[in-house]
């Protein structure tokens, strides 16, 4: 009814709207004013996380775009090595997993059978499994050895917003964690983690209201085949999450790559016209990615690429090369996923609405895959 959906037209829109107040309901009181996280719940003994020396993480479409984003804040902050695996691809190929590798099973819905699948897999090999999760009680926490709720609170809409949000929030509340517990040097990087934490929600907020224009475009858009997404770093899964929405909600071709990779063969797709996002890492910190993928934007227009450049506020090397520049909040590069998703959600749903598609209930698909 009308009234579920909060006076919006679709879950989806109300979803999309509410991931400000999502994103602090999964960081509420689990850092405190010093910075030091209480992660209680996580019922796996501190001395048994010291000695962990893999991370395995297993998810499958949203939730594994937000394990790949994952790895590199893990790996970063915490120097454990971490594999990210479609979940149903991972017991298939016997992976190597001890009583010393944590596996993280990511899940909306806690019922996808592909993930529960993967972490019984792992439990049976002697591993630790810890759920991140937005649904109380379900089976993969259950199963679990222990569980990090993400508090997103019911998502309707097929289509993941404001639960992969709040993922991509406990993915970093783990890697800090892990870092605590194991006395990782809290250097200044660190430090501006968690101050930019506690500063997300106003953040996720202004970038959306500052979505017309990003709406405008999508609807000159509808009557598109292909929409191509390109990223570097954490951007990469990002690119393959706004490819990801666009072929659920719009049925078009969309594909997410690698901006290192073009040259490597998908710049042949490149023609006059085709409209390619690209998701443009901070030109502070990593400045010589920003600068490749600044001459990634030059290459595909040179060659007719549409560019709708998501880029932060700032960022003025990107502006010449721009045909549509959509601003987001500078943030550390490992946080830019929660802010440079957001118009990526936005354009996927105004193209869907415009396409006349269903955008709550998209064909062939359901809210949880309860079957391998
Ligand atoms: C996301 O928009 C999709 N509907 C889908 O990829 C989803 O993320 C996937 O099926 C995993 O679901 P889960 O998080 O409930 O396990």
């Amino acid at each position: 009814s009308a009234a579920e959906k909060g006076g919006y037209d679709y879950f989806m829109l109300k979803e999309i709207a509410e991931q400000p107040k999502a994103v602090a309901d999964t960081l509420l009181g689990r850092i405190d004013a010093s910075g030091s996280l209480t992660l209680d719940e996580v019922r796996i003994p501190v001395a048994e996380l010291r000695e962990v020396d893999k991370v395995v993480i297993v998810a499958c479409g949203t939730a594994f775009h937000a394990g790949l984003i994952a790895k590199y804040a893990i790996e970063h902050w915490t120097r454990i090595p971490c594999e990210v695996e479609l979940a149903s691809e991972f017991r298939y190929r016997d992976p190597i997993l001890a009583a010393r590798t944590l596996v993280v099973a990511i899940s909306q819905s806690g019922e996808t059978m592909d993930t529960l699948m993967a972490l019984r897999h792992a439990r049976e090999q002697g591993s630790k499994v810890l759920a991140i999760c937005n649904t109380n009680g379900s089976t993969i926490p259950r199963e679990s050895d222990a569980v990090l709720y993400t508090h997103a609170g019911p998502e309707v809409a097929v289509a993941s917003t404001k639960a992969f949000l709040t993922q991509l929030v406990a993915c970093y509340l783990v890697a800090l964690y892990l870092g605590q517990v194991r006395g990782t040097k809290w250097g200044d990087e660190i430090d501006a983690v968690i101050r930019e934490l506690a500063q997300i929600a106003g953040e996720v907020e202004q970038v959306l209201q500052t979505m017309e224009p990003v709406r405008e475009l999508a609807r000159s858009l509808a009557d598109r085949n292909t929409v191509l997404f390109l990223g570097r770093h954490v951007g990469y899964p990002v690119a393959l999450e706004g490819a990801l929405k666009l072929k659920e909600l719009a049925y078009m071709h969309a594909e997410g790559f690698a901006a290192g990779e073009l040259k490597h063969g998908p710049i042949a797709l490149i023609e006059e016209g085709v409209p390619v996002v690209v998701v443009v890492p901070s030109p502070r910190g990593r400045s010589v990615l920003h600068d490749k993928i600044v001459s990634n934007i030059q290459e595909i227009r040179a060659r007719g690429a549409r560019t709708i450049v998501i880029a932060e506020e700032g960022d003025e090397a990107v502006v010449p090369y721009a045909d549509h520049l959509i601003r987001v909040p500078a943030t550390p590069t490992l946080l830019q996923p929660l802010v440079a998703t957001v118009p990526l959600q936005v354009f996927a749903c105004e193209l869907a609405t415009a396409r006349g598609n269903e955008v709550d209930q998209p064909r062939n698909l359901a809210k949880s895959v309860t079957v391998e």
